[in-house]
């Protein structure tokens, strides 16, 4: 059952400095997304998403525990009260933000388009026609959906629960690209050694983006921890915890952890 799931993988953090409150913060996410919350072979939860959530509610004292959620459902599972807030590489948009608040941002991202190396696509334009595909409730479907319009309903998207499942598919040749956030495709073609990035200038550098990865870029996004409406007083301590971290160098640590070079 679901609860099962769950406990299988929860990840209790660790009291830090100062605070009173013994209350556990559970944390809604969907795994894997890696390298923001993704399992090692030992079966340890690890992540930017999970060193940060350490960081931040270490700060604020409070326990907490991470808790696996589909992500296309994560919404309604976080104001049905499933868990007490969403940190899953999610990015904040307008359409969300109806449903959810979100803290300030944390991390920049981007939608790009992955490949196999032996395929003939090279550029945006090349992707008319073809199937791609994406991860269900995400961004990067939403990319792929504005693409589709673009080409005047000339692509067909595939959804998949998982954002391993689209990658698996594109292993498989059952899809032509992949399009989701760039940091997770980077790691995927890090894995692999025939899977490459669509390349060329994008929306990165049409919004001025500084450090704007080296390939296509549909969309500039950024990732916000997820709250219920009502939970203003969490939401502004947690903000002023990503503040601090911000502040006293953890937060760039972790960032280089995962992000170096
Ligand atoms: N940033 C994208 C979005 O918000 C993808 C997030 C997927 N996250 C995950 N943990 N699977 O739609």
């Amino acid at each position: 059952g679901s609860a099962g799931a769950a406990a299988a993988f929860t990840l209790a953090g660790c009291l830090g400095g100062g605070g009173s409150s013994s209350e556990t913060i559970t944390i809604g996410s969907d795994i894997p997304y890696r390298p923001f919350e993704y399992e090692t072979t030992e079966g340890e939860l690890v992540g930017f998403d999970v060193d940060i959530a350490e960081a931040v509610f270490g700060e604020l004292g409070y326990e907490h525990e991470f808790q696996k959620t589909s992500f296309d459902s994560i919404i309604p599972s976080l104001n049905n009260g499933n868990f007490r807030v969403i940190m899953s590489a999610m990015t904040i948009t307008e359409d969300r933000a109806e449903q959810i608040d979100f803290s300030d941002p944390y991390f920049t991202a981007y939608q790009t388009v992955i490949v196999l190396n032996s395929s003939d696509i090279s550029s945006k334009e090349d992707l008319q026609g073809v199937t791609v595909g994406v991860q269900k409730g995400t961004t990067g479907e939403s990319a792929a959906t504005s693409l589709k319009e673009e080409f005047d309903g000339d692509l067909t998207i595939q959804s998949y629960d998982q954002v391993t499942g689209a990658f698996d598919a594109l292993r498989n040749n059952q899809v032509s690209a992949v399009v989701n956030d760039n940091t997770v495709n980077a790691a995927f073609v890090d894995q692999s050694d025939n899977v490459r990035f669509l390349e060329g200038p994008g929306a990165a550098e049409e919004q001025g983006k500084e450090n704007a990865p080296p390939y296509l870029t549909l969309t500039v996004e950024e990732y916000g921890i997820g709250f219920r409406q009502d939970d203003d007083d969490l939401r502004e301590e947690v903000n002023g915890a990503l503040q601090t971290i911000r502040d006293n160098g953890t937060y760039d640590e972790i960032y280089s952890e995962y992000f170096s070079g």
